[in-house]
């Protein structure tokens, strides 16, 4: 098998899709390794679930930083000490300029609680509750600079059930999220491997 491809998982919190990342790329053939986690949160609970692992963390203090030009070229020095080839962002609560989402254009692909292109931003499960959507779902895409538009590598549907509470759904989504990331992942380091 070729080299792995070189991996780094963005987050701000808790890190549950960092965790399915992670547990996926345990197996010895899956393409990817996890080489690296960067949160902008000192606190930000997938710290500890990834140092558990052995995995390299950074945390990046946004508040350091003279504006978003200066931290985006802090992550871009995290990234190249540890030599890493393509990007995940899981819960990464932070949008990253422009330049620094251009130069990893095919190499950086994101989670998102909806069925894009319905429902970018904050509170997908609020909002399709709201409109009384009989579906919602998850969606891994490639970053792109505007938010939550990129080409769309996986999907997962799952049903809105009558009465149904945000968190329960979020629950059901999340589900959903641990399943198609890894997938996709996969697909994206296996395009990479093979140029
Ligand atoms: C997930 O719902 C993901 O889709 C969204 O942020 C949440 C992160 O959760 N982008 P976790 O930190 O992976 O548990």
């Amino acid at each position: 098998m070729s080299a792995r491809v070189r991996t780094a998982i963005l987050i701000s919190g808790r890190g549950s899709n960092m965790a399915a990342l992670i547990e996926a790329a345990r197996a010895p053939d899956f393409p990817a390794e996890i080489a690296l986690v960067v949160s902008d949160r000192h606190e930000a609970g997938g710290l500890a679930i990834a140092k558990r692992a052995r995995i390299a963390t950074a945390a990046i203090d946004p508040k350091i930083y003279a504006g978003r030009d200066e931290f985006d070229a802090s992550m871009q020095a995290m990234l190249d000490i540890h030599r890493i080839e393509l990007v995940c962002l899981a819960g990464f609560m932070r949008i990253l300029g422009g330049p620094f989402v251009n130069r990893w254009r095919g190499r950086m692909i994101n989670i998102h609680p909806s069925l894009l292109p319905a429902y970018r931003g904050l509170h997908t499960h609020e909002r399709a509750l709201a409109d009384r959507v009989k579906e919602h779902g998850c969606t891994v895409h490639f970053v792109e600079p505007e938010l939550d538009a990129g080409p769309i590598l996986l999907q997962a549907r799952v049903p809105v059930f009558e009465g149904d509470s945000a968190e329960a759904l979020a629950a059901r989504v999340l589900v959903e999220e641990h399943r198609i990331y890894p997938q996709a992942l996969a697909e994206v380091a296996t395009r990479i491997a093979t140029g």
